[in-house]
């Protein structure tokens, strides 16, 4: 990974070379001192880049060319840059470890679907502010096809917005004021695969061979089969394999998610300088962290998983070493929701700063439903820790399905067995298993596998569908606090927490896509419902669900910001000694506290002995409760009570 091995002098050289050419080129274009700045940016990164483009491309007969394109792209689009964005990087130069703030709180929504579109996402940046939301991520809102579209991750230009939803002046400048409020703008590099009407495909399509060439494209099946052999079905319900017939192309395009959703092909590097720019051109409408969708399919190898291959990695860290040439406000959040031996991969501050965090997303899940915190524990003690410089991005549900993607190896050291337990689980979610408080729906169920991921909104999994539809107040009670919980683990442990906009207010699932013959079928729609004014309304009122659960997020996410154990500060996994109760230090030099998570229905005792062991004095105050309490023999938990007590040694 290390650029010294081996290339540094040939980089160098290279240098060298270019930088003249570059300079006779661009350096009229600005002052001399942002030249020189920029210049030494060049010197500081084009060593690493150099080393990685040579080590994917150096084969190719015209590798330098490329490499020439590839320097001269971060330089055309580093002048474009807009002065205000150009002073943003020279603050999160010196501040590069600005989301480590308690102040980070995470959002996501679709614009359409939360504001109708970015002019009425601006009239609702009040109540962003009021949750207290720095970091927004509005979902794909580029130009996609017609009808079917992946909810707009079929990308058909990177330069053009839905017009629906406004157009790139207005998002430049939904960024900037976004900014003024503190708020910074995340958006999808939707980088694996454009759509099928994208310009390139077009050309491709009209017998354009460089533009086939940006494809991975076979004239029969001989190698998709070879492929096909060692490659995971994404989307089984819509095409088994990877592969899409195009009769007007006759050929077989590679498809890993959706049939008009073209994969691209990273092993041309005309396709890498090509996005490069266009992922340049996003970061220069004053997006401040790019999410890298699906990171894990970019590269592909014959006999290989095609999955986290050493090239996505190098393809990752060229485009953030090009990023600190022209855009160095911009952080990456990777997307990569896989083995958790493969998520760590793509974090580093060479790669992505950034990562979501899906194993404990999984097993928080999973510890509601076995109310056991054994798995989530011991998998969070081996696995949490992350290089320094970066943050997980910690959630309970997104836009996607759940996958349950914990380690097997994990799994069997607690004696568990991994297939049973995922059909467990997915029983438990899709409410099939008796007694089960969860109203959730099968996602890409695999008749040949078995496998299945489940989709359904974090309040309907938590069970208040289930328990407002049985009129059973003891059971939204419940609820409510499941709901609590889990995002009282997101918002205390280390990382960034991401709320889904709607489970604010307790959104339940909304079957009425499948109405929809565009949605129909795709049960992520379950949970993605317009946005509920009418309750967001409601939310002071305490007599509702929406009421209690809005109100039990502005506490923690107060107690969050208030508290300097919260910012810039580890987290270390403890064992309770109770198996339904979770806990976790967050400490720095200014506080430490300790975070009790209780995920049984039932009161729980924490014994007082083991409290001191882990340091604990006998009066302790709970930042939750508000209390002081006095914990001689034992600690009392209320059913799904989450505490967070200071008064440690
Ligand atoms: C990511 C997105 C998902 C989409 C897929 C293909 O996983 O989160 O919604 O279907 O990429 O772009
Ligand atoms: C992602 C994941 C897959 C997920 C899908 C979107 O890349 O690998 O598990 O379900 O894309 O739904």
């Amino acid at each position: 990974m290390s650029h010294n091995q081996g290339t540094s002098r040939e980089a160098a050289i290279s240098l060298r070379r270019l930088m003249p050419r570059l300079e006779e080129r661009f350096a009229g274009r600005t002052d001399e001192a942002a030249w020189k700045a920029y210049s030494i940016r060049v010197r500081r990164h084009f060593p690493r880049l150099f080393e990685l483009l040579y080590r994917l491309y150096g084969e190719q007969y015209d590798f330098f060319y490329h490499l020439e394109r590839a320097l001269r792209i971060a330089t055309q689009m580093w002048l474009a840059r807009r002065d205000e964005l150009k002073a943003l990087d020279a603050l999160k130069e010196v501040d590069n470890q600005w989301f480590q703030s308690s102040r980070m709180l995470g959002a996501v929504c679709y614009v359409d679907l939360f504001a109708g579109d970015l002019a009425g996402l601006r009239e609702h940046i009040p109540y962003l502010r009021e949750l207290g939301v720095t970091f927004l991520h509005l979902m794909p809102l580029f130009r996609s096809p017609k009808g079917d579209n992946d909810g707009g991750y079929a990308v058909s230009s990177y330069r053009e917005l839905e017009p629906r939803l406004g157009n790139m002046e207005q998002l430049a400048a939904l960024a900037d004021e976004l900014r003024l409020h503190g708020i910074s703008l995340v958006l999808d590099f939707v980088f694996n695969h454009t759509a099928d009407d994208h310009d390139w495909a077009r050309q491709a399509l009209e017998g354009d061979e460089e533009r086939q060439a940006f494809y991975r494209m076979f004239p029969d099946r001989e190698l998709p089969n070879q492929f096909e052999r060692t490659l995971r079905p994404i989307f089984p319900d819509e095409h088994p394999g990877a592969f899409t017939y195009h009769s007007r192309l006759r050929r077989w395009v590679w498809t890993s998610f959706h049939n008009y959703q073209w994969d691209l092909n990273y092993a041309n590097p005309a396709v890498f300088n090509a996005m490069a720019e266009e992922m340049l051109f996003l970061a220069n409408q004053g997006v401040e962290v790019l999410r890298l969708d699906a990171v894990a399919f970019v590269w592909k190898r014959l006999g290989t998983s095609c999955e986290n291959l050493p090239e996505a990695h190098m393809i990752i860290q060229a485009f953030n070493a090009l990023v600190h040439l022209a855009a160095p406000a911009t952080v990456f959040l990777s997307e990569a929701i896989v083995h958790p031996d493969e998520v760590i991969k793509y974090i580093g501050e060479d790669e992505c700063q950034l990562s979501y965090n899906p194993m404990l997303m999984a097993l928080l899940w999973n510890t509601l439903a076995t109310r056991d915190v054994t798995l989530l524990r011991s998998a969070m003690e081996q696995r949490f820790a992350i290089p320094a410089g970066c943050a997980w991005v910690n959630y309970i549900r997104c836009h996607d399905d759940i996958g349950w993607v914990f380690s097997d190896d994990d799994a069997r050291a607690l004696g568990i067995e991994p297939r049973d337990h995922r059909r467990f689980l997915n029983d438990f979610y899709i409410g099939r298993f008796e007694g089960s408080f969860a109203r959730g729906l099968p996602f890409q169920e695999d008749p040949v596998s078995g496998d299945a991921r489940v989709s359904g909104s974090a309040a309907s999994l938590c069970g208040l569908e289930q328990a407002l539809a049985a009129q059973d107040a003891a059971a939204a009670d419940l609820a409510v606090r499941r709901i609590l919980l889990l995002h009282g683990v997101i918002l205390t442990i280390g990382g960034i927490p991401l709320i889904y906009l709607g489970d604010e207010l307790g959104t339940l699932n909304d079957y009425h896509y499948s109405e929809d013959p565009q949605k129909d079928g795709d049960s992520r729609w379950v949970h993605r419902p317009r946005f509920d004014w009418e309750s967001a309304a409601r939310r002071h009122d305490p007599e509702t669900p929406a009421g209690r659960i809005f109100h039990g997020l502005l506490q923690l996410i107060q107690l969050r910001q208030q508290n300097l154990a919260f910012t810039r500060s580890e987290t270390e996994i403890v064992d309770t000694g109770n198996r339904y109760v979770f806990g976790y230090f967050r400490r720095n030099a200014s506080q430490s506290v300790l975070v009790l998570a209780n995920f049984s229905e039932a009161p729980q005792v924490l014994e007082a002995r083991r409290l001191r062991l882990l340091g604990l004095r006998k009066v302790l105050a709970d930042l939750v409760a508000g209390q002081t309490i006095a914990a001689v023999r034992e600690l009392q938990m209320d059913p799904y009570q989450l505490r967070v007590m200071v008064g440690t040694t």
